[in-house]
């Protein structure tokens, strides 16, 4: 590249670090300045490590996986991270700035937001569980829209990006929604990257090229919606005798999500199916349904929510199986303009 080039590239960045929040990703590029050579940066690339970042959170085990890296090239690799990355202790305070980047979309009602603390949080996997026509789709397609909102009105001041593996993902839902927030339809869909994921192998490829997309348009995206995480798992995987392996592979999913919320201050929202839970004929629960994916699941998602049909249009949002916050409930309704408060 020129330095004519380099001049420009380097001003842009400028103005678009003065636009946008600090950013607090480093590009794998610039281990280049710190002995790592340009072919292996692409393979790193290619194998969707973007940033240095990304590099300390992988074991030196998966990237030995990678082709072409000796754990030599490995260690290498993790001291060079080490020398331009924090990822070290730091003091509670130093812990408290950081966390003040956490920003929250809001679902579209308002009653909704405070059950799960002003909204979803970027930097967390929030997880949606509940039978068909609970509304699951219809939430992500209103965060999809209040994510380019303004921070004032609730938004991620972001785009966001929709991964489809049940075909659910409509245009039509999206221009109705951008409507009522008084957005231009066009200019909605424009923010919206959507892909289809047609196997489970094929979902965790397109997890690793919108996280490669984050990078290169730093600090642009906000939310990362995949309705559903595990629908092409369960075609997939049939019976007893591959849910090891099922759950082996949704797991690396699953932590490949965490690390590119942190890593991008995005909101990753995820639906999820309910199967009924023989155990818990045993005892008295009215409704005994569970979501799908166990421990492995319940471990990853930061935020859970089940959500059921009430009366009429209304539905009803539980908190479920909350570290810190109590299992309360929010009722909301599905509108035209998406997800709304009951009237
Ligand atoms: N334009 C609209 N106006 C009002 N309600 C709508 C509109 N479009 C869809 N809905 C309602 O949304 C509900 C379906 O929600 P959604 O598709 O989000 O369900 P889901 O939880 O994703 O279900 P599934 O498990 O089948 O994927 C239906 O009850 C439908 O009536
Ligand atoms: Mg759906």
């Amino acid at each position: 590249m020129s330095s004519a080039m380099d001049q420009v590239v380097h001003d842009q960045d400028v103005m678009e670090e003065e636009e946008e929040e600090e950013l607090f990703f480093t590009e794998i590029d610039e281990l280049q300045n710190h002995g790592i050579n340009a072919a292996d940066i692409t393979k790193l690339k290619q194998a969707g490590v973007c940033t240095v970042r990304c590099v300390q959170m992988m074991t030196r085990k998966s990237l030995c996986r990678i082709k072409g890296f000796s754990e030599a090239k490995v260690d290498k690799l993790k001291e060079a991270a080490a020398k331009l990355s924090t990822a070290s202790f730091i003091t509670g305070l130093e812990y408290c700035v950081q966390r003040r980047k956490v920003m929250t979309i809001s679902t579209g009602s308002k009653q909704l937001d405070e059950l799960i603390g002003g909204g979803i949080q970027t930097m967390a996997i929030t997880e949606a569980f509940g039978e068909f026509r609970t509304g699951k789709t219809q939430i992500g397609h209103t965060l999809c829209v209040v994510a380019q909102l303004p921070i004032s009105m609730g938004g991620g001041n972001g785009k966001a990006a929709f991964i489809d593996t049940e075909g659910t993902f409509r245009h039509e839902r999206i221009k109705a929604i951008a409507e009522r927030f008084g957005i231009d339809a066009e200019a909605a869909l424009e923010n919206i990257v959507v892909a289809r994921a047609y196997n489970s192998e094929h979902q965790m490829d397109l997890i690793t090229e919108v996280a490669a997309r984050f990078a290169e348009e730093k600090g642009i995206f906000r939310l990362l919606v995949i309705d559903s995480i595990i629908a092409l798992f369960r075609t997939d995987f049939s019976g007893r005798g591959e849910l090891s392996e099922r759950q082996q592979k949704l797991n690396q999913m699953l932590s490949r999500l965490t690390k590119v919320a942190e890593e991008f201050n995005v909101a990753v929202y995820l639906t999820n199916q309910v199967q009924s839970d023989p155990g818990a004929g045993m005892t008295f629960v009215a409704d005994p349904k569970k979501p799908v994916g166990g421990h492995i699941m319940a471990h990853a998602s930061t935020t859970r929510l089940y959500l059921r049909k009430g009366r009429g249009e209304e539905r009803i949002a539980k908190v479920y199986d909350s570290p810190d916050v109590p299992e309360a409930e929010a009722p909301y309704a599905i509108s035209a303009g998406g997800i709304v408060d009951v009237s």
